[in-house]
């Protein structure tokens, strides 16, 4: 098959959802489809249980699961789908946001009852700084669930999306009967059966065919009510404004029940978008360029410490990808060659010989990678957008055994280059400051410092609530900042200024009496171009 067919086939997402609302129960019915697996229940969820946050090794033993499942791949009518698994615990939500950046859309699972909760909202910020293309599923109907209407209102103004919805539900939890396609003028009937498969459909003239009303009534009814609402206040549905991220198709259903997403599965490979063009140093890349491209979004390491390797997953965006050739690791500006990279599926790992532009493969690394990182056929640009989010947790690392501090600045380097937490440091590197999105991470680093680094060390706990990058053209326009809040000003890894702020109130003055000084919230990696001298 030539490259532009590759390319053509492909289509790389993932599925995002707060904990619970149904993420892996709707990969599963994917994965069904797709002839991945062959039964239910066959794919363990990378899920990480509440009763589990205590235990960061049984986390970690969940993470080995996600390894395997980090990328799905699976054939369905012809396409080859590309489902990249996001952690659903919050403290890995900086995981996710990475992993966002390697996808080119998203499907967005929202549980009926709860609506639209807290963790959606952040991951909905991700795809709106990106513009991804977003296909929103309404999961579990056949539990009593909010009105549609409302909760399609609540979408809108949280999520800062438009809406618009190409099915629509008879009835609800115990009067849910099936979904009508306003498209085809079709209704699934609803049964609750976690094995099936297809659904029933029934073929309609339209919403006022007298069929549908003599068959459902009072609920027929209501459905025509909702159905000129939706047509009144919702815009038209274009492949194109879904495609440039500005309006999400709706479809409601059941994951458990496998209803309704069959649907969702058939109009996804027929509209989200195939490998895009990316943004470099050196401007945009697209997937048909004939050189092999492609960055690093995701690194795991091996927690055996007899196996101190790890793998660096990598998204192709251009070229070929081939095993044992020499590719340019740019920012080390060395030639690397990989004898067995390696594609994953459920508890398989198989060694690729190729890949192509939407691809993801794993990379095995002894230390070479950091996220972020370009590889390329003799070329010196990289990708830009893969973010570092403010942390919300910060603590100060310290060393409790002198004798090790070599080994505790390398652990914590390579650890947090591998993105399990953020680095600051004041005072030329002398006071270290780790800032994570949730605790479990502390556990993970002091484990793996005084295990595989012989690093014993504590955390100081420090009442930062948030950082954020400072930009600034000349020196002057942080005199003030560095008069006054010096303590809190820090250098990240790169060099770049962040201040670190104790509340909103500290950090709205820092912004308010230095105008000059632009404070971000989110960096690039590779895009960096403040330097602070301590
Ligand atoms: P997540 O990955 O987004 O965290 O969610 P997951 O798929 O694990 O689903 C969370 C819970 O919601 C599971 O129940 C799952 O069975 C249930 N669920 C998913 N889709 C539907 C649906 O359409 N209707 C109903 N009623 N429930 C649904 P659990 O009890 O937490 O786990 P399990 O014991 O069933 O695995």
């Amino acid at each position: 098959m030539s490259k532009i067919n590759e390319i053509q086939k492909r289509r790389t997402f993932a599925i995002i959802s707060h904990p619970d609302a149904g993420k892996t129960t709707l990969t599963e019915k994917f994965l069904l489809f797709g002839g991945a697996i062959q039964v239910a229940g066959a794919v363990k969820s990378n899920k990480i249980k509440k009763s589990a946050t205590s235990d960061f090794m049984e986390i970690e033993r969940q993470r080995g699961i996600s390894v395997a499942t980090s990328v799905m791949t699976f054939e369905y009518s012809g396409v080859r789908i590309n489902l990249l698994d996001t952690p659903g615990h919050k403290d890995f939500a900086e995981d996710t946001y990475r992993t966002l950046t390697a996808v080119d859309s998203v499907i967005l699972v929202i549980d009926c009852v709860k609506g639209v909760e807290e963790q959606t909202e952040k991951l909905m910020q991700v795809c709106r700084l990106r513009n991804t293309p977003v296909i929103i599923f309404i999961n579990k109907l056949d539990r009593e669930g909010r009105v549609p209407i409302e909760l399609l209102d609540e979408i809108e103004e949280k999520l800062n999306i438009k809406v618009r919805p190409l099915s629509w539900p008879l009835g609800i939890g115990l009067t849910f009967k099936g979904v009508y396609n306003l498209y085809e003028n079709s209704l699934s009937l609803f049964q609750a059966n976690k094995q099936r498969i297809e659904d029933d459909v029934l073929f309609f003239k339209d919403i006022y065919d007298k069929e549908l009303v003599s068959m459902f009534g009072e609920t027929a009814l209501k459905l025509q009510e909702d159905v000129e609402l939706v047509e009144g206040v919702y815009d038209h549905f274009t492949k194109e404004k879904y495609q440039s991220g500005e309006l999400a198709p709706v479809f409601f259903g059941s994951a458990l029940n496998n209803f309704g997403v069959k649907e969702l599965l058939e109009t996804f490979i027929r509209i989200a978008p195939i490998p895009r063009e990316r943004e470099t140093t050196a401007g945009l890349i697209s997937p048909n360029y004939e050189k092999f491209s492609g960055f690093v979004f995701k690194i795991h390491a091996n927690l055996d410490p007899k196996h101190r390797d790890r793998i660096a997953f990598l998204r192709v965006c251009s070229g070929k990808f081939e095993r044992n050739k020499f590719y340019t690791h740019v920012r080390l500006d060395r030639e690397i060659k990989f004898a067995n990279p390696a594609s994953f599926m459920a508890q398989d790992k198989n060694v690729i010989e190729e890949a192509f532009p939407g691809d993801v493969i794993g990379l095995y690394d002894t230390g070479n990678f950091k996220i972020g990182d370009t590889l390329t056929e003799k070329e010196s640009f990289m990708f830009k957008g893969i973010p570092s989010f403010s942390p919300e947790i910060f603590r100060e690392l310290v060393s409790t055994d002198p004798m090790k501090s070599k080994q505790l600045e390398k652990g914590i380097r390579q650890l947090t280059d591998e993105g399990l937490a953020q680095l600051f440091t004041q005072h030329n590197g002398l006071r270290k400051i780790i800032g994570t999105v949730g605790e479990l991470q502390f556990d993970v680093i002091q484990y793996r410092l005084t295990n595989e680094y012989g690093a014993a060390c504590n955390f100081r706990p420090l009442n930062f609530i948030k950082a954020c990058w400072v930009y600034y053209e000349n020196p002057e326009d942080i005199d003030e900042l560095k008069r006054i809040r010096a303590q809190n000003i820090v250098n990240d890894k790169h060099g770049n200024l962040v201040f670190l702020a104790e509340s909103e109130y500290t950090l709205n003055a820092a912004m308010s009496k230095n105008p000059k000084a632009q404070f971000r919230f989110t960096v690039e990696h590779n895009t960096q171009t403040v330097e602070f001298e301590d």
